[in-house]
């Protein structure tokens, strides 16, 4: 990804950093953590937190830079000995505790500067924009890396589970000339997708399947399965969409897989742990454990893209 659209990207995301800081702060973390480190449960338990979602807010924490980790215990870093203490001279959280005081109203700038009230979010405008970021991002550089590093050759079909605006079945069908692709999303998405790919001149080679993992399979005979950011955390059901990825796939079939993972320590990248707060992120020997159990064999990290914090893995059925 190169240097303008980091920035971009940075400069719309930068508020869940914010957020992290000002949340911590608020809970009394860095103040807790002056008397010693302390396992993630007795700070819950010190702070009135809950257990899971502090868990997630303490590895932003770190990799934030603002706490350290040694095993099972959380410390204050430096910065955060220096500037979150109270009465240390060079104490900033009054200053942090003022601005989360003023989130409210940067929340609602836009009304603020509309002559009129913002037109309520329409839920059908919203997926839109969700599923046209994931067309966006990719062009931004995660889909030629991937697509000039996996090895498709030979492979004929690639069934891409939740694949959103279809841009990765695009970008592998065009490098790979003899490559078919099945498109499987929900309804909804496969509007979207279905415009992207007419317009793209591919939607003779790549159909589109309409349906939900819930209650489809991922049907038979695909050299290829590709499951790109729909493996966030243990919420996301990781069992029942590799069992179905590996009854559908020929024996030598390839998964590949992309999502955002933190490190087996759980300190971090700050991508996915910011991700981690909202949706879910599995460490890679976590998600490991899942394709292994799944009966996939040779699982690998093929690609890791640092600036977008994600990692693709590739695995075969035997
Ligand atoms: C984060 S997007 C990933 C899109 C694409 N794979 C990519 O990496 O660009 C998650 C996708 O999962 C789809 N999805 C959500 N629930 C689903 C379900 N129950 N069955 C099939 N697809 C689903 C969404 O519509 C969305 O396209």
């Amino acid at each position: 990804m190169n240097e303008t659209i980091q920035s971009i990207l940075e400069s719309g995301w930068n508020y869940r950093s914010a957020r992290v800081l000002q949340v911590a702060g608020r809970l009394g973390i860095f103040e807790t953590l002056c008397g010693g480190p302390l396992a993630a449960t007795e700070l819950a338990a010190r702070c009135g937190a809950r257990p899971a979602m502090l868990d997630k807010l303490l590895i932003a924490c770190c990799a934030l830079g603002l706490l350290i980790k040694d095993r099972d215990r959380y410390a204050n870093s430096q910065i955060a000995e220096t500037c979150l203490i109270p009465g240390r001279e060079l104490y900033q959280g009054d200053m942090i505790a003022h601005a989360a005081h003023q989130w409210g109203f940067w929340t609602n700038l836009e009304d603020e500067i509309r002559l009129e009230p913002a037109p309520p979010a329409d839920p059908q405008a919203r997926h839109r924009d969700f599923i046209l970021a994931m067309h966006n991002i990719t062009l931004a550089g995660r889909g030629k890396a991937i697509v000039e590093k996996a090895d498709l050759s030979g492979r004929r079909q690639l069934f891409d589970a939740g694949g959103g605006p279809g841009t990765y079945s695009i970008l592998f069908c065009r490098r790979w000339p003899d490559l078919k692709a099945i498109l499987f999303d929900l309804p909804e998405t496969l509007v979207i997708a279905r415009e992207i790919l007419a317009r793209e001149g591919l939607s003779d080679r790549i159909c589109t399947r309409p349906g939900s993992w819930d209650t489809h399979d991922f049907g038979c005979g695909n050299d290829v399965v590709l499951l790109s950011n729909v493996l966030h955390g243990p919420a996301s059901q990781p069992a029942m969409k590799l069992r179905k990825a590996y009854d559908s796939l020929v024996a030598g079939g390839m998964l590949l897989i992309q999502d955002f993972l933190l490190n087996d320590e759980k300190t971090g990248p700050l991508i996915p742990a910011l991700f981690n707060v909202m949706v879910g992120a599995f460490s890679r020997s976590e998600l490991l454990g899942h394709v292994d159990q799944a009966g996939f064999r040779d699982a690998a990290v093929l690609l890791e893209l640092p600036e977008p914090g994600a990692t693709w893995f590739v695995a075969t059925k035997p």
